[in-house]
């Protein structure tokens, strides 16, 4: 009898074959992408609300992709239920603004550590709690980028719970950031922080509070020192960029954990 479905993400541990190796985009429509990226007979296995779940091989082993939606809410859902079936290890591939002068456009981002701005990893750890990525998953990120001779910038990352106003956008609808988050975006850049997505920080602390691994990289689709807008047109190469790192990066740590129980 197969075992318990988990009720978000409509998944069970023999639906993804016992996968521990994870990569998480935000958007339901990277899945495929990322799927096909490593896997051509890489297939949905299911698609519920904003998460859809694509399973593969990589390196003889299932891998599983699986989008978390924007933001922590449905991110900790997300890494939740998946260890719940077995998955151990998470690596987020995002897109993010940038918010210093030396990241263009089409750069990959590696975070080391993310500002918790978003709101849901405080239900899982206290604020003094840090938002850390695995020193492995950065280092495979790293020495990927630098295998396909990709831009790629390791730093702190801040994560916003919004898109807005957390990331002191004007050109909205409100067309108001209110007083605590007004000068926040220059505050960042001159504490060295390298760009804005929506997810690590939560990512960060379930994983490091269940003792799961996780990782991010981003893909820079918004140059904030120049403006609020995302540049249309550069999605799709920084997308493109971002998937190449984390697949080889994934498969150098699926080869990685298998030398250590080999050397066991
Ligand atoms: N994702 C974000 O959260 N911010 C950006 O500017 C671009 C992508």
């Amino acid at each position: 009898m197969e075992r318990k479905e988990v009720y978000h993400l409509a998944l069970t541990q023999e639906r993804i074959e016992g996968a521990r190796y994870a990569f998480l985009p935000g958007d339901p429509g990277r899945v495929s992408h990322i799927a096909s990226a490593f896997d051509p007979a890489a297939r949905e296995v299911a698609a519920k609300r904003e998460y859809r779940s694509w399973l593969g091989q990589m390196a003889g082993t299932p891998v599983l992709v699986a989008s978390t939606g924007i933001g922590g809410p449905s991110t900790s859902i997300a890494v939740e239920e998946l260890a719940s079936i077995g998955v151990r290890l998470f690596l987020r591939v995002g897109t993010t603004g940038a918010i210093q002068p030396q990241i263009e456009v089409g750069d990959v981002i590696v975070t080391t550590g993310s500002v918790r701005l978003d709101g849901a990893s405080n239900h899982y750890a206290p604020l003094e709690y840090p938002a850390v990525s695995d020193y492995g998953i950065v280092n495979a990120l790293v020495a990927s980028a630098r295998t396909h001779s990709v831009r790629c910038h390791v730093g702190i990352t801040a994560s916003s719970a919004t898109f807005y106003p957390g990331q002191e956008r004007t050109d909205s609808y409100a067309g108001h950031v209110v007083a605590d988050l007004r000068g926040s975006l220059e505050e960042w850049k001159r504490l060295g922080v390298l760009n804005y997505e929506m997810e690590s920080s939560t990512l960060f602390v379930v994983c490091s509070a269940l003792g799961l691994r996780a990782g991010c990289v981003c893909g820079v689709i918004g140059d904030r020192t120049q403006g609020e807008a995302v540049n249309s047109s550069g999605v799709q190469p920084a997308v493109q960029k971002t998937i190449q790192v984390a697949v080889d990066a994934m498969e150098m740590l699926i080869t990685q954990d298998r030398a250590l129980v080999n050397d066991d």
